[in-house]
């Protein structure tokens, strides 16, 4: 073990009681500091303070002051040298500190006894009772929202955030409101807010809110919270700013407020058995937003009329796979859809635009009242009238290419030798 005071080191320690944050300090002589910290006054006796991480640097001061300054949105508010902590953030303090030019090299120091850690559940998710349900209720919601218990894959957040010009996110305030849990695990740690998390300095975040959804079935596990994080800090949205049975749903009034008046962006993967009335909060509250939804809802009623006056346009990408509760990749068809500019389409190489006549016979039909039907991305550039299409070419930029959705908001039934076929939307060359 290491003593000199000559020898400078910086360490992240770690409280068994609180598992969600971990300190970030600098030391001459580690044995000591850890006997203060488990010496502290008024700590109770089950609390054990452990190393996570320790090294030599040349400089700890300016080591420090240089990791204060890279995750300032990652540090407590109230007590600076507090840093946010689950799995993949610490990996991030430690790459950080292990290619500083000041580092020496990393120390191992003896881990101190465990003793007998009784685990204290804190009560946060309010009773039945408090939140005015009954248990049929409950039930009935269960049911309705089996289907919604789907993670977003990290990767696929990153693949479409990091196509977006950064400027985007410059000093916005971001909001995920649809379970967007953090917590020390990953895997209790939504996607979204993880990316956002990672890339608070570099995107120029002004602020991150999340929260986290205590529904029937609560996915994180956390009971209805959320976290703000600045470049001053992060702090729990407090007792105080939590109406008494907050829910943590995107439609709590208070979720409502913040989403009015603090949010620029909304950013989330919301439960597809609420996917149209979401989309209305979201469209009516006048805000950005890139978020996830069905692919096939492009043809819905919700949809359509925001498609057709160039409001609303899908993102680049689609989702073909979620994480069930079990982290087990289930196969999904979700795509993005943003009221954000986005430039230079990958998508539009798979839209097929030809003349009619080239169009295979098997991708092109005519239903019982003489409109054109085309599937497989194929569409006609020389055929004047209206004709329908599938969710896919919308998604694909159809609409930035000299087509427009006309006549009514309403999807497009065909109807084939008397029998109906999936949804489409009419659309017609300008
Ligand atoms: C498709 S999952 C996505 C979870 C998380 N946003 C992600 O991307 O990994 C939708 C989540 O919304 C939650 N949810 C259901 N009703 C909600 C509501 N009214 N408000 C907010 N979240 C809700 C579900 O419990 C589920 O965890």
């Amino acid at each position: 073990m290491a003593k000199s005071e000559s020898k400078q080191y910086i360490y992240i320690v770690q409280s068994s009681k609180e598992t969600t944050k971990c300190k970030i300090g600098k030391t001459n002589d580690l044995e000591r500091r850890l006997k203060e910290y488990n010496n502290m006054t008024g700590k109770s006796k089950e609390t054990v303070y452990q190393y996570l991480f320790t090294c030599e640097v040349k400089d700890m001061a300016k080591v420090e002051n240089d990791l204060k300054e890279k995750y300032s949105a990652l540090r407590e508010e109230k007590s600076k040298e507090i840093y946010f902590y689950n799995s993949v953030l610490f990996k991030h303090y430690v790459t950080f500190i292990q290619t500083h030019t000041l580092f020496v090299k990393e120390i191992f120091i003896k881990t101190v006894e465990k003793k007998e850690i009784v685990k204290v559940v804190k009560k946060t998710t309010p009773s039945l009772l408090e939140r005015g349900l009954t248990p049929k209720d409950v039930l009935q919601k269960a049911q309705k929202i089996d289907n919604d218990e789907f993670y977003t894959r990290y990767e696929d957040v990153e693949k479409e955030l990091s196509m977006y010009d950064k400027s985007i996110w410059n000093n916005k305030v971001v909001f995920c409101n649809c379970d967007d849990a953090v917590d020390d695990e990953e895997k209790d740690t939504s996607a979204f807010a993880l990316y956002f998390l990672q890339n608070f300095k570099e995107l120029a975040l002004k602020k991150l809110i999340c929260t986290h959804y205590s529904g029937p079935v609560d996915l994180f596990n956390q009971g209805a919270k959320g976290y703000i994080f600045t470049k001053d800090g992060f702090h729990e949205i407090g007792k105080k700013e939590y109406p008494k049975n907050y829910t943590g749903s995107f439609d709590d009034p208070l979720s409502l407020k913040i989403l009015k008046e603090e949010t620029d962006i909304v950013c989330t993967n919301p439960p597809f058995s609420r996917a149209i009335d979401y989309w209305e909060t979201i469209i009516d509250s006048g805000k950005c937003f890139l978020i996830i939804s069905n692919i096939t809802n492009v043809v819905t009623k919700a949809y359509i009329p925001y498609f057709k006056n160039n409001k609303v346009w899908a993102g680049y990408n689609r989702i073909d796979y979620f994480l069930n509760p079990k982290r087990q990749l289930v196969d999904a068809s979700g795509h993005w859809y943003t009221n954000i500019p986005i430039k230079n389409r990958p998508k539009y190489k798979h839209l097929k635009i030809v003349p009619l006549k080239e169009i295979p016979e098997k991708h092109k039909k005519y239903d019982d009242s003489k409109i054109l039907l085309v599937d497989n991305d194929y569409i006609p550039n020389d055929y004047k009238k209206p004709f329908a299409v599938s969710a896919r070419p919308l998604l694909n930029g159809l609409l930035e290419k000299g087509y427009k959705i006309i006549a009514k908001n309403e999807s497009y039934i065909a109807v084939v030798n008397g029998k109906e076929k999936f949804r489409r939307v009419l659309v017609q060359k300008i």
